[in-house]
């Protein structure tokens, strides 16, 4: 009897010790595609090891609307969120606002991922942040499609994109008025800057700005790569493709009514899903290249997860990041969702390999993804991708023409540089 009331006791103050200690922590993720969903999962799964709770702070779709709300948050000194969801292009503008994992994490839990990505996350000597997630621009394609209207392979090159695009439009229209050749991002934001780094990289147009902060974008290559894209709108992409997304590109080529799509792994899954009308005929190939001489190529996206500098429960929001960012987490999250590993030998898996056959065969791709410039832009990386996305949209809309377009931009450039970045 005595036994039984100390165990009880000793079970109670146990009880008690723990959730005299247990946090609330809160963390900021996104929520394209099932990306809310998958997170939640992921925080329930350490909070239920740790007794600490995850409260989720819902944010915007777009990468760009995240930002300005976080840029809010963290010029306030708030301590609300704890872990944030950060864009591989953030580092450099946020860096300030962030905890330095450097010596607060294992040294090995940082050595698994990639070099690269690792890189992008590091200002000076600070680590910021720790991968997520990586992205690349993929293509996507219908392979019943493909077969019915005589192609035995994925387009080599974006003039081949898009005749095979209108000939299977053209047929297709026939029975579905609704059918379109290409959906891609062409809404005036981030997305945009990412598609269109993809067509100027694809005819050796440079990236912008180089590595060594020069502005390269006026030059013949980019006029061909922005002209060939404008030719689209109309003809094999619908005209409402100049206010699309990530996901309005995904519903449109899920619901069966495109041929090609360029989007991010993440729409692999939920094209597979049981409610997709593509189940099973989905192709994914390397971005076309920019005629024969040019290259294929892919932007890099991808998140990571960083600890506020004013959050009051720093060690408990490293533990959540450790875990999230961890193998076993990355491996639940590529099975469930297409979501790319950020630690290298997940690339051998058998399980994840089986649930994405192209992270075995597009290997490559997600190894030489192109950078947007925010490296050597730093802080002035959001500024330069809003003027390259506008004058873009400028020209995919018809208001102008590449050359004058491209002309301007530099212009821009040239003053938000002023003396440096
Ligand atoms: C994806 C990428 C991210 C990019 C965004 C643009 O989420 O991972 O890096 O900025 O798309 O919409």
């Amino acid at each position: 009897m005595k036994k039984t009331v100390l165990m009880l006791s000793t079970a109670l103050i146990a009880a008690a010790l723990s959730s005299a200690h247990a946090v609330k922590v809160t963390l900021a993720c996104g929520a394209v595609g099932q990306e809310l969903e998958m997170c939640k999962a992921g925080a329930d799964r350490w909070a239920k090891k740790t007794g600490n709770t995850v409260a989720i702070f819902e944010s915007p779709n777009l990468t760009n609307d995240r930002l300005g709300l976080y840029q809010q948050q963290l010029a306030a000194k708030s301590s609300d969120i704890d872990v944030y969801q950060l864009d591989v292009v953030w580092p450099g503008l946020l860096d300030q606002h962030f905890v330095d994992l450097k010596g607060k994490v294992p040294q090995s839990a940082i050595d698994q991922h990639f070099k690269g990505i690792i890189a992008a996350n590091t200002v000076g000597s600070k680590l910021v942040a720790l991968p997520w997630f990586t992205d690349a621009g993929l293509l996507y394609y219908r392979t019943d499609l493909l077969a019915k209207y005589g192609y035995k392979s994925a387009p080599k090159t974006w003039a081949e994109m898009a005749s095979m695009a209108k000939k299977i439009q053209v047929g297709e229209r026939r029975t579905n008025t609704d059918f379109n050749g290409f959906v891609f991002q062409g809404k005036d934001y981030e997305g945009l800057t990412c598609d269109a780094l993809e067509w100027l990289t694809s005819y050796r147009a440079g990236s912008i700005v180089d590595d060594s902060g020069k502005i390269t974008v006026n030059n013949p290559n980019t006029i061909k790569a922005l002209s060939a894209a404008a030719s689209w709108v109309k003809t094999i992409s619908p005209s409402g493709v100049t206010t699309h997304a990530e996901e309005e590109a995904r519903g449109l080529f899920q619901s069966g009514n495109a041929a090609f799509m360029r989007n991010w792994p993440y729409a692999w899954s939920l094209g597979q899903g049981a409610d997709s009308k593509v189940k099973g005929k989905i192709g994914v190939a390397p971005l076309p290249k920019g005629g024969t001489t040019g290259q294929n190529a892919a932007t890099l996206g991808g998140w990571q997860l960083g600890v506020s500098n004013y959050s009051t429960n720093q060690k408990e929001a490293i533990d959540l990041v450790l875990y999230l960012t961890g193998p076993e987490e990355q491996k639940i999250r590529a099975i469930e969702g297409s979501y790319n590993p950020t630690i290298p030998t997940l690339y051998k898996d058998k399980d994840i390999l089986k649930a994405n056959p192209f992270f075995g065969s597009l290997y490559d791709v997600f190894t030489s993804a192109v950078a947007r410039p925010s490296g050597p832009t730093k802080e002035k990386y959001n500024q330069v991708s809003q003027a390259f996305s506008g004058a873009v949209h400028s020209v995919l809309t018809g208001k102008k023409t590449a050359t004058v377009a491209v002309k301007e931009l530099e212009a821009d450039l040239i003053k938000i540089k002023g003396r440096g970045w």
